[in-house]
């Protein structure tokens, strides 16, 4: 049993969003919080006049979520502060970590981590002029891993609600090995609470974890739970085998394919994001990558549809 480790779930743009999520907290349990996809502050770019941030009101989040954002810009952080407060919400969570080239490219996200001083500035600006918890979601570094040495010096400096790490550095993308080490080190450096994040797809991936950092009791997770949706109950120990597992899955798959149906315009789009989950999903079938295939070569809805109740009963 691990009743004293809170889980979060991980943000993964296009996936993790509020309609997966709710639908995913009726069906499973285990996940205490979520981080939400992150918005860009970039509004001052915009013509827009109204300007409006994706973010819907607290009390229609089914799994308590804090906001994310992504980028430095104090006019659009303090009109979202503004936002999220009148929405129910006291939190908000710095996305430092993003490697996709077009967001390092523009020095936001893991790009921002090459630019210590400006967290700096940033970090100042916002404990001087706001009233809000703020956490952090960041790499160790962009190019080297020592990186991490200098950004806790910052981190450190502020009251944060949390540090949330994810022990690669941003030019490793997804995959490599994960610099536990280095981990370990800054559990030892950060005067913050930690969460830590990153590769946990089992209940014994989780339980190294566990071993190797006891003092960690949150823990993050984003592509394990994807694959295998039953994790987080597994990882707390109430998970019981008696519950037909492919009934529930295809209970939580249904609901979450005709919700997002009417959302997209053209079928090829909607069926292009059902083969995105189905990626991950596949995971729960021993012949993984078969039954991938399978429903990936769906040509349109209706073969969509008819494969995934093949595949699921
Ligand atoms: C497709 C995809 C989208 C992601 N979107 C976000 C995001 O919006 N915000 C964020 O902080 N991290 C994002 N991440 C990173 C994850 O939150 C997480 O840090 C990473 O996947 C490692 O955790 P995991 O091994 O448990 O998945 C994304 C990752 C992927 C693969």
């Amino acid at each position: 049993m691990n009743h004293d480790v809170i889980l979060y779930l991980a943000p993964l743009k296009g996936t993790t969003e509020i309609i997966f999520r709710n639908i995913y907290a009726k069906y499973f349990q285990g996940i205490d919080i979520a981080i939400a996809t992150f918005v860009p502050l970039n509004h001052h770019k915009s013509k827009e006049k109204v300007r409006k941030w994706d973010i819907p009101p607290a009390s229609k989040q089914k799994i308590k979520t804090i906001p994310q954002f992504l980028g430095r810009n104090l006019k659009d952080l303090a009109h979202l502060i503004k936002w999220i407060q009148y929405y129910g919400y006291d939190e908000l969570n710095w996305n430092l970590g993003c490697p996709v080239s077009k967001i390092v490219k523009k020095g936001r996200g893991c790009g921002q981590l090459e630019k210590p001083q400006e967290i700096e500035d940033f970090l100042d600006a916002i404990f001087d002029n706001f009233e809000i918890k703020l956490s952090i979601k960041t790499r160790l570094g962009m190019s080297h891993p020592d990186e991490v040495f200098k950004l806790i010096e910052i981190y450190n400096k502020y009251p944060l609600k949390e540090l949330i790490v994810h022990p690669r550095i941003g030019k490793q993308l997804y995959s490599g090995s994960v610099y536990y080490d280095y981990f370990e080190e800054v559990l030892k450096l950060s005067k913050n609470p930690m969460v830590y994040n990153g590769d946990i797809k089992t209940r014994e991936d989780f339980l190294k974890i566990r071993e190797r950092f006891p003092k960690v009791k949150k823990i993050m997770i984003g592509r394990g739970v994807l694959k295998d949706p039953f994790l987080p109950e597994k990882i707390k120990g109430i998970y019981t085998e008696t519950i037909p597992d492919f009934y529930r899955f295809k209970a939580f798959h249904d609901e979450l394919s005709s919700t997002l149906q009417p959302i997209f315009r053209e079928e090829d789009e909607f069926v292009g994001k059902m083969k995105e989950y189905w990626r991950s999903f596949a995971y729960l079938f021993e012949d993984r990558n078969a039954t991938f295939k399978y429903v990936a070569r769906s040509k349109n809805q209706k073969e969509f549809e008819s494969r995934v109740e093949e595949v699921l009963t």
